[in-house]
């Protein structure tokens, strides 16, 4: 019998803006997966990262399965009436439509699922982030599944010297997936000629070349590809099968020392690097800084042990002070160049007006005789 693991995540409101979910929200998410879920799920396990409940599953019924799916969109209405109930900002913010139709996809909340034939021990590791959107992962799933240089394992595990097949995902793309499949090492050029462009190229899964077995799932959703407006960042999930034939939880941790720049912060709009850190953080600092979360699991036919906080440990003390410097030297230029992102992908629309207007008063002078 394979095993799934489903995670479904969305905003459905914050106290004090967009900070994080109250207790009583949170609460009701839980109880509602746990009153209604007893005879789909195996296992479940409801967390928040900034402003996001993530809940995360464990069944048998696959992928893309409609009655999961509709369990995590009623337990996300379910909380959303306590948000409103308690005043919460942007309650019910990510339910982008009314009524349920067979799959959370293209409704709001994102989602990332993996099925696979679970090993003697499966060790795998839940990736929330908030205030950025899914290219936040392209440089640590580059790095981790992709160079040597991270990634020891590469050339050390012959479980892992056929390299890794990435499916990549072009998210301007609406009308349906558009997705192609690259081969590290062989490819790796192509791969990093995709995945530099974080708002259009993103990793959506990651496959063992050797087993052919998915280590990675990305949440891919676009939300203003959705909504066609601004609804706040997409705040990706990710989930990771670690160990073995795939990279050691530690390779796949390393390259979030970087603190890398990302999309997202403040109104959507900005650079700023991605903070690692413990499980249950709320949001701060310019409405940031973009953060990432990792809860790491072990699993036995379904069901989880408790979660572990892999940014907790001593060392990301000091990445953290980093990438707070890192963050508050970018927000001394303000929304100069690279600080704030490219017209195309501001959140907020009133800037489009300005210049519409501002265009009709330029004039083009006449060049001397
Ligand atoms: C970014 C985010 C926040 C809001 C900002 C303004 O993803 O959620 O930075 O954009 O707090 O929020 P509104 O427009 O709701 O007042
Ligand atoms: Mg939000
Ligand atoms: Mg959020």
């Amino acid at each position: 019998m394979k095993t799934t693991l489903s995670v479904i995540k969305a905003d459905i409101g914050s106290i004090g803006g967009h900070i994080c979910p109250s207790r009583r929200l949170l609460e009701t998410v839980q109880s509602y997966v746990q009153r209604h879920g007893e005879e789909l799920l195996v296992d479940s396990y409801v967390s928040f990262t900034g402003d996001d409940i993530a809940i995360l599953m464990t069944h048998t019924r696959g992928p893309g399965d409609g009655q999961i799916h509709k369990l995590a969109w009623e337990a996300f209405v379910a909380g959303t009436a306590t948000a409103k109930a308690e005043g919460l900002y942007g309650a019910g913010q990510d339910l982008l439509k009314d009524a349920f139709s067979g799959n959370v996809r293209g409704m709001g909340p994102a989602v990332a699922e993996l099925e696979f034939d679970e090993r003697p021990n499966e060790p795998f590791l839940f990736f929330a982030a908030d205030k950025t959107d899914p290219g936040a992962y392209n440089l640590p799933l580059y790095l981790a599944f992709a160079d040597p240089m991270t990634t020891p394992g590469l050339m050390l595990a012959p479980t892992m010297a056929k390299g890794f097949r990435f499916v990549i995902m072009d998210v301007s793309h609406t009308a349906g997936d558009r997705t192609i499949q690259l081969d590290a090492p062989e490819e790796l050029y192509d791969i990093a000629a995709l995945l530099r462009d974080n708002e259009r190229y993103v990793v959506e899964s990651i496959w063992s070349r050797s087993s052919g077995e998915q280590s990675v799932a990305v949440s891919t959703s676009r939300l203003h590809n959705i909504a066609g407006k601004y609804t706040g960042k997409d705040d990706p999930v990710m989930l990771v099968r670690v160990q073995k034939n795939f990279p050691a939880t530690g390779e796949v941790l390393a390259p979030y020392a970087i603190g890398h720049y990302v999309a997202g912060c403040m109104r959507g709009s900005h650079q700023m690097p991605l903070m690692p850190v413990p499980l249950g953080s709320g949001i701060s600092y310019f409405d940031g800084p973009p953060v990432v979360s990792c809860a790491a699991f072990a699993m036995h036919e379904g069901k989880m042990t408790e979660a572990v906080d892999a940014f907790a440990h001593p060392f990301w003390e000091r990445v953290r002070d980093r990438v707070s410097d890192k963050a508050m030297e970018m927000r001394r230029q303000g929304f100069f160049g690279a600080a704030m992102l490219p017209m195309s992908e501001l959140e907020y629309t009133g800037i489009m007006e300005k210049l519409a207007t501002l265009d009709g008063r330029f004039q083009v002078h006449k060049k001397a005789a």
